[in-house]
């Protein structure tokens, strides 16, 4: 979910829209906005679903204030409502406040107004917010947000707006991401970026325990304690265009068609000009790289993925031991790190709940931590000494594609730059896996151009309740990704079996005609492979290889192959995942799905 405000000279409803309309791909269940109109009244709206719900009940060419406040609501308390749906007020409807994160201690704020007479309408934490501003509003409204403000416990993002004071707009940062846009005395705050692109290009980033107060057209950032802080203003480059779906359909085949340029852009800008690989924002020194005895990769979802191939890679070429976890899993399991730790945390969007707090807590520990992240800015990227930046542009497609192949490049590069360091590589074959990983861009091409074979391949899936995908070593960890790409957009049941584990016990859930998906690009383990898709062909199973050329025996045992163009292991998983994605799409659009946006997911999970 998102916040989004405007103040300035434009109308406030068709701004904040706008603004809503470009957080989207967050995700979400409901939205809502107030304004407060020229009179100084403030009005109200909020609906359940999709923004054009709520633009149709508002009416919105019809209103005419210039200051208002927007969200986008992601269900954490009580479920997707109209009424659980922000902005929340208090019972005057004098002040609206809307709000992205988490009040942890809500329970205890509520009882206490509760006491006070204060009536609740709504489940949600966010309630108790505007209540507790309306508690110390005595003619001032920063005092009373400030005051608020200092009761809350958690991450939040907030808003607020109130007739009792029509000229002004405040936002306030904790723990949860914000920006002020910036344009003369045109102001809008937001969640993320893309919300405020339309206006401005030039944004402050808020941090912790700041308040950001717009009063008559003129914006002053304060601390909780009220001094004035001082903020440099940030220039973002990205195209808006470049958010836009390019003439695809959908954001998410848009997205896989960016992947051959993620793939370039994330290694050539970084190499130098006698191809040696360059990483500027990682200072990690040689001396320092020794002293590392163990690395820790952290991520969530697809990112998680992407850090089982890294485990892969840096083991092989580094020689250091590496262990993979799941950042939900990694923050409470009091991980056994201490200053000889590298901490990778990989994150898309760099505002994941989880992995920030995984960072937090390995640097609580002495680690030194390294983000590989796609956004410039982002929370995971400036609470990390070293930050690798994977470049692929922004992500909107709520299923990951292009962040993760631009991830496997992110962590090949780290390979190799580490085994440079460590001295565990020769040059040679140094130069050879630069050259080997600058050929991934046409082979990825190539897949794409036969994409409509993986089309007539996903008519054949559309009635199964079930898949399987298999593989062995890396091929895996890519059933992983594939599986998870499948469930999350199509709805089907999918899992990811290590082939090997089969016969013990999921050979069981093999039956007439159920799909299984074998991935095959692993010379040294092709062999095996055959004789698991013999097994499971032989209970029935309908077999789809996603297959290196030139497997021996493949098309005897296969039902259906989709061939790659032939690359070393190490880097086969950027080709087999391609497929898989496209797999995914296929079967999630014939289904009519909305793909960019399947239901109960979030692109950014900023709640734990
Ligand atoms: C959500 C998204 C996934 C993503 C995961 C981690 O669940 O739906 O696509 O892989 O978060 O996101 P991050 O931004 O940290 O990579």
């Amino acid at each position: 979910c998102g916040i989004v405000g405007y103040y300035g000279k434009d109308y406030a409803a068709k701004m904040v829209l706008d603004g809503l309309s470009q957080l989207e791909y967050r995700g979400y269940d409901s939205a809502g906005i107030a304004l407060i109109e020229d009179s100084g009244h403030l009005i109200y709206a909020k609906e359940k679903g999709r923004l054009k719900n709520l633009e149709e009940t508002m009416h919105v060419q019809n209103l005419e204030g210039h200051i208002g406040i927007g969200h986008t609501r992601w269900a954490t308390h009580g479920a997707p409502s109209k009424v659980n749906a922000h902005p929340h007020l208090n019972e005057a409807r004098t002040i609206a406040v809307v709000h992205n994160g988490i009040i942890e201690n809500y329970m205890e704020l509520k009882k206490e107004l509760i006491g006070y007479g204060y009536k609740f309408v709504s489940d949600t934490d966010t309630e108790v917010i505007a209540h507790l501003i309306d508690f110390y509003e005595a003619g001032n409204l920063v005092n009373a947000v400030y005051n608020a403000a200092k009761r809350l416990k958690g991450a939040y993002a907030l808003g607020i707006i109130s007739s009792n004071q029509p000229d002004t707009l405040i936002a306030v940062r904790n723990e949860s991401p914000l920006v002020i846009g910036v344009k003369g005395q045109e102001y809008m705050i937001a969640s993320d970026i893309p919300a405020l692109l339309k206006v401005t290009r030039d944004v402050y980033y808020m941090d912790n325990g700041e308040v950001a107060i717009i009063e008559k057209g003129k914006l002053r950032i304060q601390d909780y304690a009220g001094n004035l802080v001082q903020k440099t203003l940030t220039h973002i480059d990205w195209d808006i265009e470049a958010a836009s779906k390019n003439g695809f359909d959908h954001f998410m085949m848009k997205e896989i068609y960016d992947q051959p340029s993620a793939i370039h852009e994330t290694l050539a800008r970084r190499l130098d000009s006698n191809k040696m690989i360059q990483l500027d924002d990682i200072k990690l020194s040689k001396q320092e790289f020794e002293q590392i005895q163990k690395v820790y990769i952290v991520a969530c979802g697809t990112a998680y993925h992407a850090g089982l191939v890294g485990k892969y890679a840096i083991e092989k070429l580094a020689h250091v031991p590496v262990t993979v976890d799941i950042a939900s899993e990694f923050r409470y399991s009091d991980p056994f790190i201490d200053g000889n730790t590298l901490l990778i945390a990989v994150s898309q969007s760099g505002e994941t709940a989880d992995t920030l707090a995984a960072v937090r807590e390995a640097k609580r520990k002495g680690a030194r931590v390294l983000a590989i992240t796609n956004v410039v800015g982002s929370s995971v990227a400036r609470e990390s000494h070293d930050v690798f930046y994977t470049w692929a542009g922004p992500e909107i497609a709520v299923a990951s594609t292009k962040a993760y192949t631009a991830q496997l490049i992110a962590f090949y590069m780290l390979a190799l730059h580490f085994a440079r360091i460590k001295d565990t590589i020769a040059y040679n074959d140094y130069r050879e896996k630069v050259e080997q990983i600058e050929k991934l861009t046409p082979a990825v091409e190539e897949i794409l151009s036969r994409k409509e074979t993986v089309k007539e391949i996903a008519q054949t899936l559309l009635e199964a309740k079930s898949a399987f995908y298999l593989g062995r070593g890396l091929d895996y960890m890519s059933a992983m990704e594939a599986a998870l790409k499948l469930k999350e957009i199509s709805y089907m049941h999918t899992e990811a079996f290590a082939a090997g584990e089969l016969k013990h016990g999921t050979i069981a859930l093999i039956e007439e005609g159920i799909p299984v998906l074998a991935i095959v690009t692993q010379d040294r383990l092709a062999e095996k492979m055959i004789s698991n898709m013999k097994e499971v062909k032989a209970r029935g199973a309908y077999v789809i290889a996603i297959a290196k050329e030139g497997i021996e025996h493949i098309h005897e045992v296969a039902d259906k192959v989709i061939e790659l163009p032939k690359a070393p292991d190490l880097f086969m998983p950027i080709l087999s995942v391609v497929p898989s994605q496209l797999l995914a799409y296929y079967v999630s659009t014939l289904k009519n799905n909305d793909v960019d946006k399947p239901r109960n997911l979030a692109k950014s999970v900023t709640v734990e």
